[in-house]
C-alpha cells in the first residue's frame, strides 16, 4: 500500500500503523474522522475541517486535546514522509489526507471518563482523483431503500468512524450495478445525501440541495460550491427534496472533497434531463476547481510560518 501514517506522534509505514484493540475506536467505533486533499500540493480548506472535526468530537463529548495548530502540523509532517518516502523522489501528485480522533484506550465501559487519551491518527496517499471521463459523461447512481441515520439516533452531522449506515447503502447500490453512489432518503421519506456525498439538483437554472435539517453532513464542498455559485450568479437553495425533485431535474450532481462536483446523469435506469453533464454543472466545477486552487494558495503562507511545537 503506498501511504504514511501518523499514529500519535509517531510516523510509520503502513505495516506499522498500529492501533490497540482497547481503543475504543476499534471496540465501539467511537470516534471522528475528516478527509482533507491538496491542491497543487497544498490543504485545502484546512480551517473547516478542523473545526468540522471539533463539531463532531463535541457532539460524541470527546475532547482531541491538540489545537489546530498541532493539528496541522501533524497533517503536515505526514505528508512531507510520503512525499520524501523511500523511491517516490519529489512525489508531486496531489495528496489524501484522512485524520482520524478516537476516544482512545480505556476500559471496556461505554464511560468516557474510563478511557485515558485520544488517539490520534494522520492517513497520506495518493489523492487517485476520479478518471475524467467521470466529469465529461458524469455517473449513475443508485436510490437506495436503506435510510440516512435518524438524527435523533447517530446524526448524520456527526462525522464518525462508525460508517455502516453509509457502508450498507453502498453495498445496496453494488448489488444493484456498477452504480457511482447510493442517494439516501431521510427517515421523512426526504432525499438526504449520498454515502459519501451530498446531492444537487439543477432546475430552471437553480440549483437545490437538501437542507441540513433533512439529517445529512454538513459537507464543506457543499458550503464551497454554494458559495462559487453565489459569486458566479448561479441561484442555489437548502430546501426540502423529494424523489420527484431528482427525476424531474435538469441537472443533477454530488460533491465531496475528494470527487469535488460529479455530474449525475441517471439515476437507477432513469436519466436525470439529458443524460448527460448540464451547463450549470460544468460552469460550476469550472469555477470550484479556480477557487479551490486560489484558497488552497493563499492558506499554504499561514501554516508554513508556525513555530515548531515543543518536544
Ligand atoms: N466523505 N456526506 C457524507 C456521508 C460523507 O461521508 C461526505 C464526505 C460528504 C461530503 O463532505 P465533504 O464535502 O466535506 O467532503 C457528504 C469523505 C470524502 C469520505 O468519507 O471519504
Amino acid at each position: 500500500m503506498l501511504a504514511v501514517a501518523y499514529v500519535n506522534g509517531r510516523i510509520v509505514a503502513p505495516q506499522d500503523a498500529m492501533i490497540s484493540v482497547f481503543d475504543h475506536g476499534f471496540l465501539f467505533g467511537e470516534g471522528v474522522y475528516e478527509v482533507m486533499r491538496t491542491y497543487d500540493g497544498e490543504l485545502f480548506l484546512a480551517d473547516r475541517h478542523f473545526r468540522r472535526l471539533r463539531d463532531s468530537a463535541a457532539m460524541i463529548s470527546l475532547e482531541i486535546g491538540m489545537p489546530d495548530q498541532a493539528l496541522a502540523r501533524a497533517c503536515r509532517d505526514t505528508m512531507d514522509a510520503f512525499r520524501t518516502g523511500p523511491g517516490r523522489g519529489a512525489f508531486d501528485e496531489e495528496l489524501y489526507v484522512r485524520l482520524l480522533v478516537t476516544r482512545g484506550i480505556g476500559e471496556m465501559t461505554y464511560d468516557p471518563a474510563k478511557a485515558y487519551r485520544p488517539s490520534v491518527v494522520v492517513i497520506v496517499k495518493p489523492l487517485g482523483q476520479p478518471a475524467s471521463w467521470v466529469y465529461e459523461q458524469g455517473v449513475a447512481v443508485a436510490l437506495v431503500s436503506v435510510v440516512r441515520n435518524h438524527p435523533r439516533s447517530i446524526s448524520p452531522r456527526i462525522k464518525s468512524n462508525n460508517l455502516l449506515n453509509n457502508i450498507l447503502a453502498m453495498q445496496e447500490a453494488l448489488r444493484r450495478g456498477p452504480f457511482a453512489e447510493a442517494v439516501m432518503r431521510n427517515h421523512r421519506g426526504e432525499l438526504a445525501e449520498c454515502s459519501q456525498s451530498n446531492l444537487f439538483v439543477v432546475t430552471g437554472g437553480a440549483a437545490r440541495t437538501p437542507a441540513l435539517d433533512a439529517g445529512l453532513l454538513a459537507g464543506i464542498t457543499r458550503e464551497f460550491v454554494e458559495e462559487v455559485a453565489a459569486a458566479a450568479g448561479i441561484p442555489v437553495h437548502d430546501t426540502r427534496l423529494t424523489d420527484e425533485d431528482l427525476f424531474g431535474a435538469d441537472e443533477a450532481f454530488l460533491t465531496s472533497t475528494t470527487k469535488e462536483i460529479v455530474p449525475i446523469v441517471r439515476v437507477d435506469d432513469r436519466p436525470i434531463g439529458s443524460g448527460s453533464p448540464g451547463p450549470v454543472t460544468r460552469r460550476l466545477l469550472e469555477a470550484y476547481r479556480v477557487r479551490a486552487r486560489d484558497v488552497a494558495r493563499a492558506a499554504a503562507s499561514r501554516y508554513r510560518v508556525e513555530p515548531p511545537l515543543p518536544e
